[in-house]
């Protein structure tokens, strides 16, 4: 895609969250990189500043390296594209529940192409494996059905039907990206992850979501809840090896053009490095709590419970919304992810060993009040991102 001499100017969204922070961090840590992201080069990177001075904050550590923007909110969408439109490679890493913006953002890719007359334009998309997951309680149950990204246009295809059904806000993102890619001569890939664990490297938002929050109700309630018939399923990745993928496919774009990626609807890939039933994160943390003395609890259930509540009492944990609590607690979301092994070379190094140890971590941070993740935050930038985009 190009050389140090004439490095790809790279925009990144999500600076300030959990994989958008932990990326950042990574690639900077890449020593095939540093020539690429220099001073002379730094990455943009989109923010909302908020309370705090995170803007310095990102300048102080990263230097001239960076380049921090104040954005007022991706629903900005006109801004987000005029950014974009200067840049060569966008790494939406930040919320995957705006379609409007990522929308925006292949728009803003797609005038730099026809503004600067070179072959490609890269966007990196981030998406989460609710998008194929089944709903066993108030739509169809797939309990076996495994999602292979050697066949990512099945994918596509599976999701794309889904979404005409039902709109889901990261799934219509992840489609709007991948098909208006095509339709613009954007090269676009989305790495769809499941459940990621463990610390991130970030500046600020370094919790994940899935095992923090169970932790957070398993240690106040004291016990353990699951929705559904129990086998619900989930894959999961270390929040490690998943910007490591990042890593990759940022280096196989600047040093290759791309040549191991697939694109559009053929670029769907799933980052998994091992899988576990819903029910099972529940269990784990009480596992932990009851073997440290955090739990049981005066007045509260004397040995390990798994209390199975109704999708309603269950979406108290998902912020009110029904969906999230249907495909969150009791969906089936198997992901089989051959693409990053066979075609970059990815080997994941976090196994079941680091997961059952993050647990562990993930009780000391909560104890220690470091853990505030609500499914409310993540899923809150899909508020008025419907209305706003053009595309669906
Ligand atoms: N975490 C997981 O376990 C997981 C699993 C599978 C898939 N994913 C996918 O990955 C995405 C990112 O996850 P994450 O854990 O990194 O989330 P996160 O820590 O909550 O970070 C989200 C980032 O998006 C930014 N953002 C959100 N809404 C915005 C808005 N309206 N305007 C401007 N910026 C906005 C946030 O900025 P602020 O700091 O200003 O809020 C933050 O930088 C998820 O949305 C999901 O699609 C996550």
């Amino acid at each position: 895609m190009a050389t140090p001499s004439s490095p790809p100017k790279i925009l990144l969204t999500g600076a300030t969250g959990y994989e958008g922070g932990s990326v950042l961090h990574r690639l900077f840590k890449h020593p095939s990189l540093a020539s690429i992201l220099s001073p002379s080069n730094p990455v943009t990177l989109p923010v909302r500043p908020g309370g705090g001075d995170r803007i310095s904050k990102l300048t102080e550590t990263y230097g001239p390296r960076v380049n921090p923007i104040a954005i007022t909110s991706l629903d900005d969408v006109e801004t987000v594209k005029a950014l974009a439109a200067e840049h060569d490679m966008v790494i939406n890493a930040g919320t995957g529940f705006h379609p409007a913006s990522a929308e925006a953002l292949v728009r803003g890719l797609a005038a730099r192409k026809a503004a600067t007359g070179q072959p490609a334009v890269w966007m990196i998309h981030t998406s989460g494996c609710s998008n194929i997951s089944d709903k066993p309680i108030t739509g169809a149950a797939r309990p076996d059905v495994e999602h292979d990204d050697a066949d990512s246009a099945a994918v596509f295809a599976f999701e794309a039907a889904e979404n005409e059904r039902e709109w889901y806000a990261q799934r219509a993102a992840e489609l709007v990206v991948l098909r208006l890619g095509e339709e613009l001569g954007v090269s676009a890939i989305s790495i769809q992850a499941p459940c990621i664990f463990g610390t991130g490297e970030g500046l600020f938002q370094q919790a994940g979501l899935m095992i923090p929050v169970t932790m957070a109700s398993v240690l106040q309630q004291g016990y353990g809840v699951t929705v559904g018939d129990g086998t619900g399923d989930i894959d999961y990745v270390h929040i490690a090896d998943l910007v490591d993928l990042y890593v990759l496919c940022v280096l196989n774009i600047v040093e290759h053009g791309g040549s191991s990626l697939e694109t559009g609807r053929h670029g769907i890939i799933f980052p998994t490095a091992g899988r576990t039933l819903t029910r099972d994160i529940a269990l784990r943390c009480l596992d932990v709590a009851f073997a440290a003395g955090h739990l049981p609890k005066e007045g509260g259930p004397q040995t390990k419970e798994i209390r199975t509540l109704s999708l309603e009492e269950s979406a108290a944990m998902t912020a009110g919304n029904l969906y999230i609590a249907e495909t969150g607690l009791a969906g089936h979301r198997k992901t089989k992810g051959t693409v990053a092994r066979t075609r970059l070379g990815w080997e994941p190094v976090y196994l079941e060993d680091a997961w059952m140890q993050d647990f562990e971590t993930e009780m000391k941070a909560a104890l220690e009040g470091k853990r505030g993740s609500t499914f409310e935050a993540c899923i809150a930038a899909e508020g008025h991102s419907k209305e706003i985009c053009q595309y669906f």
